[in-house]
């Protein structure tokens, strides 16, 4: 049943609407934690807003409300506890698990097709460096699907680095290594070459594309995430690419989700190449 049908007789009628109709699930049968934006004008519902998701779905047991947009450099959302529980779940998504907090640290079950699709790319042998990783997420889609050569996952936030140490651990992963670094630092004294690099960081990636592309062998592959309008998504994220590589040929285009009204998240795929 839809959230806006369990409230009826608990909002008034003109409300109603402004309900959302749907929310995040973090977590799985032993237990998951609910995210939900909830405009002003439902402050005096908040909690029975929040009760009515859990008789919606049992495992729910903590129910948090987002404030905001994500801010700060561990990119997190302003969070109000609206029903308390544990915030710490492990998260299923297509045969592997992720361990999270989400108070703490990054994560979105949102992306799980893009990390999907992603690791599909990916061919068996190969070295990847993924920069951005918080809890790790995408090494583990990878490392789960192909027998790569190593994946080396670079996070700033200490919990992000707890989390992947974990989720190495659950998973049985033996491929890769997390790292505590600034990307900034670690892309400046890597001294490999990887086949691939992924930069999951919608807003901010940009500053570090130079360096992140240092680290592609030649005729590898960079996977550059950034955020783009409607009506021209990928221009930008291209123009950027292009400024820095002439050699480099766009190969994949994806449009990941909403990130704001009228704002993709997006995600461009590059073939590099130094001429
Ligand atoms: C958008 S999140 C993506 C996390 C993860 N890849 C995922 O998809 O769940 C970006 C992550 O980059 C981290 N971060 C931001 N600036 C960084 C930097 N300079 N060096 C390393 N990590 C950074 C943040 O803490 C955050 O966890």
């Amino acid at each position: 049943m839809a959230l806006r049908n369990l409230l009826r007789g608990v909002i008034p009628e003109d409300l109603l609407t402004l309900v959302p109709s749907s929310f995040d699930i973090i977590g799985s049968r032993q237990g998951a934690v609910a995210i939900i934006e909830i405009p002003d004008e439902l402050e005096p519902y908040k909690v029975e807003i929040a009760e009515a998701i859990r008789k919606l779905n049992k495992n729910i047991g903590a129910v948090i409300r987002r404030r905001g947009a994500r801010s700060g450099p561990y990119r997190l959302y302003n969070y109000e506890i609206l029903i308390e529980g544990p915030t710490e779940v492990i998260h299923k998504e297509h045969g592997y698990f992720i361990k999270v907090d989400p108070t703490k640290v990054y994560f979105s079950p949102r992306d799980q097709s893009d990390r999907a699709e992603l690791a599909d790319m990916v061919q068996d042998g190969e070295r990847v460096l993924y920069l951005f990783a918080g809890v790790g997420p995408y090494a583990v889609a990878i490392a789960k699907r192909r027998k790569v050569r190593w994946i080396y996952a670079v996070e700033l936030n200490p919990w992000g680095l707890k989390y992947m140490v974990d989720n190495v651990r659950i998973n049985k992963l033996t491929s890769v290594v997390p790292i505590r670094a600034d990307v900034a630092d670690f892309c400046s004294a890597f001294a490999a070459k990887a086949d691939r690099v992924l930069m999951t960081l919608p807003l901010g990636a940009k500053d570090y594309l130079d360096a992140a592309l240092r680290c592609v062998e030649d005729g590898g592959y960079l996977h550059f995430y950034h955020t783009g309008p409607e009506e021209d998504p990928f221009r930008e994220a291209e123009e950027l690419v292009k400024s820095l590589c002439t050699g480099c040929s766009i190969v994949g285009r994806k449009i990941v989700r909403d990130y704001a009204p009228h704002i993709y998240k997006i995600r461009i795929d590059v073939k590099v190449r130094r001429t």
